[in-house]
């Protein structure tokens, strides 16, 4: 099996409290008995783009695992590149694919620069075509962004999600190696089905952001009251995914029930 973590909108903004919500979830990932074999931090790294906010991110997100990180749109492509990622700032597109065992994980940028919603571009639809010709012909494959493509019965985050999901819906359900599609940007654990494949949405570190049946504007949007949570997501050796939620909670872990 194959065991990929997911953690999402850490939103570092040199303030202590995302900073610590982030490094309790990746201490919570460096204790486990079975690590990871690779950690995906889903979009919405920094609050506001900042290279020393990228500085922060990428000290506190540092493991002896490989972590592999996507820009969401509180990024800022040159930034990210140079300061998370070591690279030349560049404000193309930040796609990357890696290989984790037998599987294939393309991680593609969602992000439309000065905009909360997203879209890929012609030359991300490009890259990822590349990167489906380039895979092993019977070994699985999982995409991640950060906007979802799909409706999620969340008031905000429904206006800001990724543009035309049909054509992405297209190339998706075209290559059954793909297992599922893994996305950011909600602030909340969501499942749901998306051209035919499992859609998993990772809450957030920072926050939770309420659903319609809980949203009140204007000020019952963000909940910062729970704690950190994140995903883990099994490849099994039949391609199928299975994927746990955990929250971290910041007091640590607790071996026996409270008294
Ligand atoms: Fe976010
Ligand atoms: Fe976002």
């Amino acid at each position: 099996m194959i065991l990929v973590a997911q953690i999402s909108d850490t939103h570092f903004d040199l303030g202590a409290r995302n900073a610590e919500r982030a490094e309790r979830v990746m201490a919570f990932l460096a204790d486990l008995r079975r690590r990871p074999d690779a950690i995906l931090v889903t979009g919405d790294i920094t609050d506001s783009g900042k290279s020393d906010q990228y500085a922060e991110a990428r000290m506190a997100l540092d493991a002896d695992i490989p972590v592999y990180a996507l820009p969401g749109n509180h990024d800022d492509r040159a930034a990210f590149r140079e300061t998370l990622l070591g690279e030349p700032a560049s404000t193309a597109p930040i796609n990357h694919a890696h290989r984790v065992g037998n599987l294939t994980v393309a991680l593609l940028d969602s992000s439309i620069p000065g905009e909360s919603g997203g879209r890929l571009t012609e030359q991300t639809y490009d890259w990822l075509r590349g990167v489906l010709a380039a895979a092993p012909a019977d070994a699985p494959i999982l995409l991640a962004l950060h906007h979802p493509p799909a409706h999620l019965f969340s008031p905000v985050i429904d206006t800001i999600s990724l543009a035309d999901p049909e054509k992405f819906a297209e190339v998706v359900a075209a290559d059954e190696r793909i297992v599922g599609v893994l996305t950011g940007h909600a602030h909340s654990a969501a499942v749901t089905t998306f051209a035919g494949r499992p859609l998993l949405v990772a809450p957030s570190t920072a926050s939770v952001l309420g659903g319609e049946w809980e949203l009140e504007l204007p000020d019952r949007v963000m909940d910062y009251a729970p704690d950190p949570a994140l995903a883990l997501h099994v490849i099994d050796e039949n391609h199928r995914m299975t994927t746990h939620f955990r929250t971290v909670a910041m007091g640590g872990w607790i071996s026996a029930p409270p008294a």
